[in-house]
């Protein structure tokens, strides 16, 4: 029997409530189908800075390295906002992702049938939706030097922030969006905008001839990437995967995720580069939404961002494409019973609790497999 090591870092806010429902899921797989699921826990964000006074400690992130993959839950709140800034919460996510150079960031948006109607767009826009942003995560204007403000003296200030992209991080990225295509509908639409910037012209030269040299079976499209959000908006199911850099992926994911519904439905998936004995990607799975202090510790948070996340890890990481595809529809047929959570329901509906929604979620799961 393979045995495939989790680790599992709860965060805090609502992360440890809702990583509890992947727990039982997890629980369940290895009981009932052997599937080997090795499970480390570690602490980090609020959590960690409470038990030792850092954000994740040395032994944490040795456990994240070990790990075929990560399962995240959330991290931050007002508790810790008077903390120094290298151990605030949000700092042992960012060193995560910097260690394990997790440059690919995966925000799929799909429409559940059952929530057709809770989007602002008209319904035959979004129903049957399904695209994935590939978002590259490492590079890119967020990293870029120089990064500052100078005084310039004269009263004025002035800011600068610096894109700057390499052959080698725009060809990872753009390998990673076509292997992702081909295994959906073989289509990647390329995002940049290199009627303005170098860095743009670049990007899409680099995409086009990786193409050409590897991927040639994709089809491939190019859109400049404001007019891409027009289009994402207008009739997001031309798309297929959409490949982009760092800040237009930050910008478009935000906007592509909020076409279907709410933000405890979201999953995502970071990637590195791939290991080179085992061939493996380092990776975490983590849900879109944040600790949701607001309303931690009640049992009022969706589980279903943090359990399609794992449904994303059991694809990607673990290539159990059946028991992803089990588990979204578990998702998929639970809300379709109407099943809500307090964020997906309708006002003076009936909803439901965490746990109740994680029970119901892992009850069709086990009829399904
Ligand atoms: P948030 O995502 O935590 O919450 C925004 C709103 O959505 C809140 O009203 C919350 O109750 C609701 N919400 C979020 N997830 C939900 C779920 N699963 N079920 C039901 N409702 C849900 O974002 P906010 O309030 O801006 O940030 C709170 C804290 O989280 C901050 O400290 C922020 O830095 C941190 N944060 C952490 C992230 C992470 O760990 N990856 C990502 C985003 C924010
Ligand atoms: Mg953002």
């Amino acid at each position: 029997m393979a045995t495939r090591k989790l680790l599992l870092l709860p965060g805090d806010g609502i992360g440890p409530e809702t990583m509890a429902e992947v727990r039982k899921l997890i629980g369940f797989m290895n009981e009932s189908h052997g599937a080997g699921f090795e499970i480390e826990e570690g602490l980090v964000g609020g959590s960690a800075y409470d038990a030792h006074g850092k954000s994740i400690s040395e032994e944490d992130m040795a456990k994240a390295d070990a790990a075929d993959a990560v399962l995240f839950g959330a991290v931050g709140g007002p508790k810790w906002d008077s903390v120094a800034y290298d151990v605030r919460p949000e700092a042992g996510l960012l060193r995560l992702r910097k260690d394990m150079e997790l440059f690919a960031n995966l925000r799929p948006a799909i429409c559940y049938p059952a929530l057709s109607d809770a989007s602002s767009l008209k319904k035959d826009v979004i129903e049957g939706l399904d695209i994935l942003i590939v978002r590259e995560l490492t590079g890119g204007v967020y990293f870029g030097e120089p990064k500052e403000i100078i005084d310039l003296g004269n009263g004025q200030k002035r800011g600068i922030d610096t894109q700057v992209y390499d052959t080698y991080e725009i060809e990872r990225i753009a390998g990673v969006a076509f292997e992702l295509a081909r295994t959906r509908q073989n289509k990647v639409t390329s995002m940049e905008k290199r009627n303005v910037m170098k860095s743009g012209v670049l990007w899409n030269e680099v995409v086009t001839r990786t193409h050409a040299e590897k991927y040639s079976d994709v089809a491939l499209d190019h859109m400049l990437a404001d007019a891409g959000g027009m289009q994402l908006v207008r009739w997001p199911k031309q798309f297929d995967v959409i490949v982009c850099d760092n800040l237009f992926g930050d910008m478009l994911s935000d906007v592509a995720a909020m076409l279907t519904g709410s933000l405890g439905m979201l999953p995502s998936a970071s990637f590195g580069a791939p290991d080179g004995k085992t061939g493996m990607r380092k990776a975490l799975y983590e849900p879109v939404h944040g600790s949701a202090p607001d309303i931690s510790g009640k049992g009022l948070a969706n589980p279903i961002a943090m359990i399609a996340s794992f449904a994303m890890c059991l694809r990607y990481s673990f290539d159990m494409v059946k028991e992803a595809e089990m588990l979204e529809k578990a998702i998929a047929d639970v809300l379709e019973n109407g099943l809500r959570t307090t964020d997906i329901a309708a006002p003076h509906a009936e909803t439901v609790s965490t746990s109740e929604m994680g029970d119901a979620v892992l009850e069709r799961f086990r009829s399904l497999t």
